[in-house]
């Protein structure tokens, strides 16, 4: 992380999430950013100027119309100072007017008179969320450069449950504050398509049971949503997971192993990269029984499993392949596993990652790699789950064209 402070115009927009803005503040100066906070006429029935002021030690901004500091242009000079944007939560209807490009308070304003990038943290209420008016502002926004951080899926202020929750605020400070995407990446990236399998597998052995493992999907997510930062066009085929798709990519919901196969040969030939981090079951039941499978007099069950089609090899042995990456999770002799699976599976690149330890790999925040290629490696240090994605993105642009 850069250690200059970053000058950070918090936006807070009406809405229950906005209580969750005053934290937000702390995360983003514990980082070591200067953050200046506007609030809309809405967020003030929930949150007060003061709260703000306090906590990002700066004069708070609510309108437009305040003679003392537009005396000297201030909302030309706040607009200028900004070097990020950032709208935590930012509700349906700031959505509409940013898309709009409308100027009719002092926060849209700003938004349209900063040349800083704009990052958003939806909060809103499920059916908000989902509903085509709200996702075509998004991809408008998104088009035009603005980065989408979440939502959750979760419990809601309203009582009900889904995706439309404000990200944790120490997930947003993080993402506002991380690196501008990588410009070398950018160039070898932008506009080539990567297809991408996250998440696990689940294979039914019954209507009510399945096989499953424990991938929460979120290295796979985070690789999605960075690609799109980069400027490629991303489908992420994911087994059953808790996280929202990433703004801008297109997700192809699978559950079983032959699913996702399926999903992936349809998609592959257009690809110019694969990357699968999707922990795919190795095998599945021979026959998923049609009923609920009932406890016997003796106690025990035999069930008999075949083999999954390897997802990650099928495509490596196409004809006309993208450039093809894969991962490892191993417990143990990391590398030496990881380097089998690059010859044996013929793959352009793996990236390796030791699970079963506390904080790294399967449903934790952070990772650490090795990536490894045919005749070279790197280790991707610890860090959370999105810098990883970032490196990885960096490394596999160098590979891909350094490839003959
Ligand atoms: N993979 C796949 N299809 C499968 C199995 C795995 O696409 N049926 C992909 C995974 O997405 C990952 C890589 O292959 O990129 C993992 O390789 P794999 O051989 O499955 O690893 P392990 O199951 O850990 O191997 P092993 O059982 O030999 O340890």
């Amino acid at each position: 992380m850069n250690d200059t402070p970053q000058r950070i115009l918090l936006g807070v927009s009406g809405g229950i999430a906005a209580y969750k803005a005053a934290d937000l503040v702390r995360r983003l100066r514990e980082r070591g950013a200067q953050v200046r906070v506007v609030l809309t006429e809405n967020a003030e029935r929930f949150v007060t100027a003061l709260t703000f002021q306090a906590l990002s030690g700066e004069p708070v901004r609510t309108s437009l119309w305040d003679s003392a500091a537009e005396a000297s242009m201030g909302h030309i000079e706040l607009a200028r100072w900004a070097q990020r944007v950032l709208i935590a939560p930012a509700s349906a209807d700031l959505i509409a007017r940013l898309a709009q490009g409308q100027a009719d308070d002092l926060l849209t304003t700003l938004c349209l008179a900063t040349e800083a990038p704009l990052f958003l943290a939806p909060a809103m209420n499920r059916v908000m969320w989902e509903h085509a008016a709200v996702q075509a502002n998004l991809d408008t926004l998104v088009a035009r450069g603005a980065t989408v951080l979440g939502p959750d899926e979760g419990g809601q202020a309203c009582g009900e449950t889904g995706a439309g929750r404000m990200w944790e605020p120490a997930a947003i400070a993080a993402a506002a504050l991380a690196p501008a995407p990588d410009p070398a990446a950018a160039a070898v990236l932008a506009g080539r398509n990567l297809l991408l399998t996250a998440g696990p597998t689940v294979e039914d052995l019954d209507p009510v049971r399945y096989l499953g493992n424990r991938s929460s999907g979120r290295m796979g997510y985070a690789i999605a949503a960075e690609a799109q930062r980069l400027g490629m066009r991303v489908t992420l085929v994911s087994g059953p997971v808790n996280l929202p798709a990433p703004a801008g990519v297109e997700r192809i919901a699978v559950r079983s192993a032959e699913q996702m196969r399926e999903a992936v040969t349809g998609r592959v030939s257009g690809a110019d990269l694969f990357i699968a981090t999707a922990a795919v079951a190795d095998f599945r039941p021979r026959q998923a029984s049609r009923d609920k499978i009932k406890k016997r007099g003796d106690g025990g069950l035999v069930l008999e499993l075949v083999q999954n089609p390897d997802i990650l090899a099928e495509v490596a042995a196409r004809q006309e392949r993208p450039f093809v990456v894969g991962f490892a999770a191993e417990t143990c002799d990391v590398e030496r596993y990881a380097l089998d699976k690059l010859e044996r599976k013929r793959l352009d690149l793996i990236a390796a990652n030791r699970v079963g330890e506390e904080g790294t790999g399967f449903d934790a925040d952070a990772n650490a790699l090795t990536v490894l290629w045919p005749g070279g490696r790197q280790e991707i240090g610890r860090a959370d789950k999105a810098q990883v994605a970032r490196e990885l993105l960096s490394l596999i642009a160098q590979r891909l064209q350094a490839r003959p």
